[in-house]
């Protein structure tokens, strides 16, 4: 299959469990949770999480036919993260749009996350049992550490690679893993196919999000949907200011490290000057190089599968993970 094609088998797909989601989000009796929920849910998405839920699934052979139902608990988890996030990140654009809490205001799109994190549950636990409801129960658990890490990260101005990937792990690398995970099992994988699509998950994870922090740098903000700088800005450290300040020469690291301590609007007009050194340092580069080498260990944990052409779905979507401009 081209690359073309395979983007229009997920196209496809991703239709398909929104007709679910549609479906399955008329119980929803409030009309202004209704409201916010729609906007988390129907307003872009690349639906990455239940595609790979279903595509991990059909790896075993045909899934059973509720699959696309556990699978949109895992976009429902993942949409009530993004509320809950923008909330924090006091973020006002995602996916083009206004965020939630900038139309609605913090308290009810708290409330929809937690609605939606809530019904994802009910529903893995309903169609994936125990083991799914394990899942998602141990993502979530996951990501609100790494937010708490995260956190404190924020208070400290210099952070190594390894508490990066300790954020990432979680943050990320968590509910995709999870999202694979399920699927297969709820396929009746075996326990080592379990773990070969927990290596996968875990790996494309870190990759999507070093490349979601090189977009935050790099990204057309009409394509993301997201304001471009905004990490830098907030102080936030990802991969390739990291990899900068690891090599950067004594004089521009002070530079770097001046504008880590400055004021947000600071940052937000000496965003090019960062943009410059990261460059001369390869900061960019050398985290894309780390994003590959991650997307080769992912491709790795497959390789238990053989040549199975139902694997060829999810090699495809790690390398659109390294690929995509949104
Ligand atoms: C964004 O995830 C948040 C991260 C974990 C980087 P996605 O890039 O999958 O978000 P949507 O759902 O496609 O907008
Ligand atoms: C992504 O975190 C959201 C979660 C995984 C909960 P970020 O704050 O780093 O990502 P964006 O840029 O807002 O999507
Ligand atoms: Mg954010
Ligand atoms: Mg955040």
């Amino acid at each position: 299959m081209t690359n073309a094609e395979l983007l229009a088998t997920f196209k496809e797909r991703a239709i398909q469990i929104d007709a679910v989601m549609e479906e399955d989000l008329t119980i929803v009796a409030s009309p202004l949770l209704t409201e916010i929920i729609r906007h988390a849910i129907f307003q872009g998405g690349k639906r990455i999480r239940p595609l790979l839920t279903i595509l991990a699934a059909s790896l075993v052979g045909p899934p059973p036919a509720d699959t696309a139902r556990l699978a949109i608990s895992f976009e429902y988890l993942h949409a009530a993260s993004l509320l809950h996030d923008d909330v924090i990140d006091h973020a006002t654009l995602r996916r083009g749009a206004k965020t939630a809490n900038t139309i609605w205001g913090m308290e009810p799109v708290i409330l929809a996350g937690d609605y939606l994190h809530a019904h994802a549950m009910a529903l893995a636990s309903e169609v994936g049992g125990p083991a799914a409801m394990a899942l998602i129960g141990r993502a979530t658990a996951a990501m609100v550490e790494s937010e708490f890490m995260q956190m404190h990260n924020a208070q400290e101005i210099l952070i190594s690679e390894e508490k990066y990937f300790q954020v990432l792990m979680g943050k990320t690398a968590a509910l995709i893993a999870a999202a694979c995970e399920a699927g297969i099992g709820h396929n009746l994988g075996s326990a080592e196919q379990l773990v070969a699509l927990r290596t996968y998950g875990t790996n494309l994870g870190l990759a999507f999000q070093i490349v979601d922090d090189l977009l935050d740098y790099l990204g057309d903000p009409a394509k993301t949907g997201k304001a471009v700088g905004n990490d830098f800005q907030e102080g936030k450290m990802t991969l390739p200011l990291i990899k900068t300040l690891a090599r950067a020469e004594a004089k521009d690291r002070e530079v770097l490290i001046g504008l880590l301590k400055a004021t947000p609007q600071e940052r937000s007009q000496q965003l090019p000057l960062a943009h410059t050194l990261i460059k001369k340092y390869q900061g960019f580069a050398l985290a894309r190089a780390q994003a590959e080498t991650l997307l080769t260990q992912a491709l790795a944990g497959l390789a238990i599968f053989g040549e199975a052409p139902a694997k060829e779905p999810l090699t495809g979507l790690a390398h659109y993970v390294l690929s995509r401009d949104k």
